[in-house]
């Protein structure tokens, strides 16, 4: 059985998985967290925690909440920066053999970059995946993936700063997607990565306040797969690069189901909150669906239900 999906097969070294799937960012840390619990070389690929440039402590505490059938987070990128990313985290990934994908996220368009410099040439470091949900410092607040010429000219300002493969992963946040996807596939994206969180919020009605220190949150789990589902079946519709599905799967029902929705590979994301086990669980699912439906090889899944 064929599972090994080309994530960058326009980038000059490509990004070849091994499996279709990965772990979605800031839900598994460093990967480095892990490897005494379990055989991490077996995913196709970890993404790291958000990673700005320099080191950040996070929004105010409370920051995560379970909603029904979800959770809204507002961790705000608490993160050690990437100098100490690239010192401490990137010569432990060199000797692994499962490719590890960096997930950068900036407050201006030249933080991004200075991120992107940062990475490159760094051993252990396989490609790098735009966080475009962050807001705009400089131009308001509004999130740099909400509007498509600007989350243009944040791809086109990493593409430049790198030779890396590179993922930009799409906020729901915004009134059209399919634009956004297009617009950053146009400004030399090799893969789009969808959905990162839907904002959201909770009030304790006795206190009679939001319950999340900053507010407002992200919600992710199943109660965003039927968005991130209709979302990717749209994108990967639009674009002629890879899809990388993401957004409450838990089963690997759930990731067939994004595959054949246009989906090249998926992203585990909360589900490894309530089972760390999870993204392996999903591998065996996917495994178990093509034994059991006759499917010699993944790309014979991909956007199988698309018309
Ligand atoms: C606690 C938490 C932290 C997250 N941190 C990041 C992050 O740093 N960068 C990013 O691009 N997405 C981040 N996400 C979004 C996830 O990677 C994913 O896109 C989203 O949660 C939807 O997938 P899921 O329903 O499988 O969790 C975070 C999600 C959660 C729940």
């Amino acid at each position: 059985m064929n599972l090994a999906v080309q994530i960058a097969p326009e980038h000059k070294s490509g990004l070849l998985l091994s499996n279709p799937v990965m772990t979605a960012s800031g839900t598994f840390g460093y990967g480095t967290e892990y490897p005494h619990l379990f055989d991490i070389q077996k995913l196709g690929a970890i993404v790291c925690k958000g990673t700005t440039y320099q080191p950040r402590e996070g929004n105010p505490q409370p920051r995560l909440m379970e909603t029904a059938s979800g959770v809204l987070n507002s961790i705000g990128l608490q993160n050690i920066g990437v100098k100490a990313l690239v010192r401490e985290k990137a010569p432990i990934w060199a000797g692994w053999r499962v490719p590890v994908i960096v997930n950068i996220a900036g407050e201006t368009i030249d933080e991004y970059a200075r991120i992107a410099r940062e990475l490159n040439g760094v051993a252990g470091v396989s490609a790098i995946e735009v966080n475009i949900s962050c807001p705009n410092v400089s131009e308001g607040g509004a999130e740099f993936g909400v509007d498509p010429k600007t989350a243009a000219r944040v791809t086109a300002a990493v593409k430049a700063s790198t030779s890396l493969p590179l993922i930009v992963k799409l906020t729901p946040n915004t009134g059209d997607i399919v634009k956004v996807a297009l617009a950053v596939a146009e400004a030399g994206a090799d893969a789009v990565s969808l959905i990162n969180t839907l904002k959201g919020m909770a009030i304790d009605s006795r206190t009679r306040r939001p319950v999340i220190g900053n507010r407002t949150g992200g919600l992710s789990g199943p109660a965003i797969k039927p968005v991130a589902l209709f979302m990717v079946y749209e994108v990967a519709g639009a674009v002629t690069i890879p899809v990388i599905g993401c957004g409450g799967i838990t089963g690997g029902s759930d990731a067939v189901e994004f595959i054949m929705a246009g989906a090249s590979a998926v992203q585990i994301g909360t589900a490894s909150f309530n089972n760390p086990r999870a993204p392996f669980d999903i591998l065996r699912g996917i495994e178990r669906f093509m034994e059991n439906h006759g499917v010699n090889d993944l790309a014979e899944l991909i956007g199988a239900a698309r018309g």
